[in-house]
């Protein structure tokens, strides 16, 4: 069969640049990027439209049934006689899960199935680095290809709300500017290798307490102007191929049948792609088919043929599906309309004949890696520049607790990985101090990871803790490695957070170490922000996120100097948790009441709530610090009237004013004062990242078109750009702010 592909221009036009700017910046040859195809298929062409309504004319209705729901536990049907392939899919977000058993959740013991361990989410949002999620999208890609993946189930893009979710790491932060900005180039980067990305999970699901049975009452507002842009920029401007419905219901209806899809995604946006369920998100058949889900799976489907109930063919888009069509309840060009989509996303993956070819475990997608590590690791705090540390005979460094050498790719739910290999840090941290002698003991022990469960520690934690105050007497400087890690009630799948502070006796260990040992710099693994009572007890604090196969170099080349970091909060780390806008208005907003939870911190999720309320956070959105210093000076804007239809040009020197080169992220934020209805202070419409070398200095451009600064009115049920006095707010964090500007919308 004969596939167009249509070139797009702008694609091509932006790896090239992105290519350059690599050469440029960080003066090494991105090979990977070089050999990227510089096409990708967004809409189909009309030959392949054509060939799609064949098919279908071919397909009996059995046929057409079997497409639209699982065979296994992440693959469906294909059709034998016309050579129509099955589609196999896999998690996720970071990397491709190890294969799966046909009917259950065990690993299916294979051998060949270790990847390449990328970052989380969090941390590629923390580096506020566009072309790099480019190169993180296309790597992951390729491994998926390689693994002979049709559907990658990622990235995820719900929303940052409350820092005790679960699954917060798998995500982009609380911004949805942000999260949209780095969608985009990380699902073009996979498609391009012919894997569907699957963006998830649509929608609302914003906590794994009571995920599959909790209701969503939120505001139009809060729906269209914090929890869904990301997705729609998925589908407007990455041309994602698939949709993830979500667990959660929303306003008593459960999401992965529900009017977002037809009225929203499939109509307003244009969707042509395809609709998959979470596993065993789908309730009922009438829904499922009339809602605009277009596959299901993953319904119960443990001890398929002992229990009959389980059984595929009883799924909600199975024979009770095909029932319903063969009585007329249904009509046929429901079903029609699922195969047809299906298709087409096969034309885009497994039925393409110009699919590149994949690639698993190179050195490319390690030093991406590695890199993504790098840029995202957000220094926090480093009083007395106690990081870099340098490497010199004589200096006795203790590495104390239990994440230093605990793997993070194990564990944490859908996203688990089996990468070939796990730098712990204390290996990335051996393996470049070799002068200094590198002291280890793990503090304290945390129980092996269980899914679901929490199993206790069986070591002696007091023991733990003195030898650990033994060690840090000896030392001269502590790197306390620590956090939080992917068991349940941690940064995992399944449900949330028990607490706010650190978990596991931290912080007294932390207090205890600080009584005999001054000097700590504190390594705080988490995809979450953490309580901090014991903040003024350390010099030092990096928040290094979940790094997969090369975290430790990540993280040994920040704390070394190798790498200045520039990475910025994707969120705001409260002082306390009542201090965050959802838990702010009590158990009703979080974790819900009977079932129902009201987001009544509404559009002020994160640091627009801050802002607004004039909540101090302990760190703000957008903040981190680097080795070297950086002025934002001569910052302008083109005009000072602007007419609904312009864009808003602003410019700004960067200076790099310190002795090290290093990133800086300008900022720009947008508010609206005297607005005619509640608005945010200020909310994040661009950001560019600039690397300069000590003492140089470059001119930022940044571009914003003045309809992004419309709102949702819910009483017109549509965007509203209101004219008047706008603020524009130019920085490199939410809460540092250097210039402010006044402009007016005619
Ligand atoms: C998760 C999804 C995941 C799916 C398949 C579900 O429990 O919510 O994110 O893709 O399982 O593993």
């Amino acid at each position: 069969m004969k596939i167009t592909f249509k070139a797009n221009y702008n694609v091509s036009i932006f790896l090239i640049c992105a290519f350059l700017g690599q050469i440029l910046l960080y003066g090494q040859q991105d090979v990977q990027t070089s050999n990227r195809i510089n096409k990708t298929q967004s809409s189909m062409s009309d030959d392949t439209e054509a060939k799609i309504e064949e098919i279908l004319k071919k397909l009996t209705l059995e046929e057409k049934v079997a497409m639209c729901h699982a065979q296994s536990k992440f693959s469906t049907k294909g059709v034998e006689r016309l050579g129509i392939p099955e589609i196999w899919m896999s998690d996720g977000p970071h990397g491709v899960r190890a294969e799966i058993s046909w009917d259950d959740w065990s690993d299916a013991g294979w051998t060949n199935d270790s990847i390449t361990a990328f970052p989380a989410l969090t941390c590629l949002a923390a580096s506020f680095n566009p072309e790099l999620s480019s190169q993180f999208g296309f790597a992951l890609g390729e491994e998926a290809r390689y693994r002979k993946k049709d559907v990658l189930l990622g990235p995820g893009v719900n929303i940052y709300r409350t820092p005790l979710n679960g699954r917060n790491f798998e995500y982009m932060g609380e911004d949805p500017f942000l999260a949209s900005t780095m969608v985009v180039p990380y699902i073009k980067g996979v498609q391009e290798n012919g894997v569907a990305a699957c963006v998830k999970h649509y929608a609302l699901n914003n906590q794994e307490h009571n995920r599959f049975t909790i209701n969503v009452e939120a505001s139009d507002r809060a729906l269209y102007e914090i929890y869904l842009p990301a997705f729609k920029a998925a589908v407007k401007e990455a041309g994602v191929w698939s949709v993830m419905g979500a667990y959660n219901k929303f306003r008593g209806q459960h999401t992965t049948h529900h009017e977002l899809l037809n009225k929203i995604l499939k109509t307003d946006w244009e969707f042509d792609g395809v609709v998959i369920s979470d596993w065993n998100s789908t309730h009922d058949t009438m829904e499922a088919a009339l809602n605009g889900l277009d596959m299901e799976m993953g319904t119960g489907t443990d001890g398929l043929g002992a229990n009959i109930a389980n059984h595929y063919d009883y799924y909600f888009l199975a024979n009770p599906f095909l029932k319903k069509l063969k009585s007329g309840e249904i009509p046929e060009s429901v079903v029609d309309d699922k195969v047809r989509r299906i298709l087409r996303l096969m034309f885009r993956t497994n039925l393409s004949a110009n699919r590149p070819l994949g690639k698993a475990n190179n050195k490319e997608h390690h030093d991406v890696a590695r890199e993504v590590g790098t840029e995202g690791i957000v220094l926090l705090k480093n009083e007395d520049n106690f990081f870099p540390i340098e490497d010199k005979k004589g200096l006795i460094i203790a590495v104390i607790g239990e994440n230093a050498t605990r793997s993070m790719t194990k564990g944490g739910g859908s996203s688990e990985l089996k990468p070939k290999f796990e730098i712990s840090p204390i290996e990335g941290i051996k393996a470049r101090f070799k002068n200094a002698t590198i002291l280890h003991t793990m503090g304290y022990e945390s129980g092996a990871f269980n899914y679901d469960k929490v199993l206790p520690p069986t070591m002696n934690q007091d023991s733990l803790r003195l030898a650990a105050m033994e060690t840090a007497k000896k030392a001269d400087i502590v790197l306390f490695v620590g956090g939080l890690n992917k068991n349940h009630w941690q940064d995992c799948e399944s449900d949330d957070r028990q607490q706010f502070g650190l978990p596991f006796g931290q912080e007294k260990l932390l207090n205890d170490i600080h009584k005999v040992n001054k000097n700590i710099g504190v390594i705080l693994i988490s995809g979450n922000a953490v309580e901090m009572p014991w903040l003024d007890k350390v010099n030092a604090l990096v928040e290094t996120w979940y790094l997969g196969s090369m975290a430790g170099h990540s993280i040994a080349d920040v704390i070394s100097g190798d790498v200045n970091p520039s990475g910025k909060l994707p969120f705001t780390f409260p002082a306390k948790l009542e201090d965050n806008g959802a838990h702010y208005f009590g158990e009703k907003s979080y974790p819900g009441v009977d079932m129902t939870q009201h987001y009544k911190d509404d559009i002020l999720v994160g640091y627009r709530w801050h802002d607004t309320k004039k909540i101090k956070p302990l760190y703000a959105f957008g903040y981190g610090l680097s080795y070297t210093s950086f002025s934002l000076s001569e910052i302008e804007i083109d005009k000072k009237e602007y007419t609904l239809e312009d864009s808003i040009n602003i410019s700004c020197t960067v200076t790099n004013t310190g002795a090290k080169g290093g990133s800086e992220v300008v900022q720009v934020y947008i508010g609206k004062p005297k607005s005619t209805v509640k608005r945010a202070l200020k909310e994040l419409k661009g950001f560019q990242k600039t690397n300069l070398k000590s003492g140089e200095d470059s001119s930022v451009k940044i571009n914003i078109p003045v309809s992004s600064l419309a709102f949702y009115d819910e009483s017109i049920s549509n965007w509203n750009l209101e004219k008047g006095d706008y603020i524009v707010y130019v920085g490199n964090a939410s809460d540092n702010i250097s210039k402010k500007i006044t402009i007016t919308v005619k």
